[in-house]
């Protein structure tokens, strides 16, 4: 468990939420529904990991799903908890999940995979305990930022990172840290063929992946 983003994590649950809306335009909405419409077509037993404020697994509920929502940042979970009594939430480590083998239909995350690749090896360890946790046919969807194609659009994108998230997450949010975290690991983050490789390598099968508009971001699906 990594103390320092469970701490980053802490000091912006309130203000998490309109960060992310001014920051995406409002097209972060738009991809968490995209991608919880895709899930929800598998399965009926869901688990969202890194759930945060719980807004992916807001969207599976409302589809009739039954969700389970796991965290390891107490108060982005009770953020999560004022929304919604369905759901089943869970204070844990995504690396070392509390449940037994061949327990989920689906699992989803969003927006946290960079959190938990702190190297190579600890993102390759927790897919294999996602899939893990997974039915056997189970499906595992990844939604995370990803890197642009083309190298204006991509050094476009690293500029606005840089610069505009960098500045207006920490003066809205009032942490800094989160902030300057943020826009260090976007750029570092794979693109959407690494991903999709180490998606296999650590075991998953038939591994797709789309591009969401403006293509800075990348839903992966892969099978057990
Ligand atoms: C950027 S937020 C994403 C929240 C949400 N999934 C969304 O779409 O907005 C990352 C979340 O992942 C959680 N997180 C990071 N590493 C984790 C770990 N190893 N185990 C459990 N939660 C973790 C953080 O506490 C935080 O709530």
């Amino acid at each position: 468990m990594n103390k320092g983003i469970q701490k980053i994590f802490s000091q912006i649950p309130d203000k998490y939420e309109i960060v992310n809306h001014i920051l995406t335009f409002g097209l972060d909405i738009y991809w968490r529904k995209k991608s919880a419409k895709l899930a929800s077509k598998e399965g009926s037993l869901l688990l969202d990991v890194c759930t945060g404020t719980g807004e992916m697994a807001l969207n599976l509920v409302r589809k009739g799903k039954r969700v389970v929502a796991l965290d390891f940042c107490f108060p982005m979970l009770e953020m999560a908890r004022r929304k919604d009594s369905k759901i089943n939430f869970i204070i844990g480590d995504a690396g070392r999940l509390p449940f037994h083998d061949e327990t989920f239909d689906v699992i989803t995350i969003s927006f946290a995979t960079r959190n938990i690749n702190l190297n190579r090896e600890n993102l390759l360890n927790c897919f294999r305990e996602f899939r893990r946790v997974l039915k056997r046919e189970g499906k595992f969807f990844n939604l995370e930022t990803t890197q642009p194609f083309g190298r204006l659009w991509r050094w476009i994108f690293h500029f606005y990172v840089k610069v505009f998230v960098k500045k207006i997450g920490s003066l809205i949010s009032g942490s800094e840290p989160a902030y300057n975290y943020l826009s260090y690991t976007i750029p570092r983050f794979y693109d959407s063929e690494e991903l999709k490789s180490i998606l296999y390598q650590s075991g998953f099968s038939n591994v797709s992946y789309k591009r969401f508009f403006p293509f800075i971001v990348a839903l992966h699906i892969a099978e057990k």
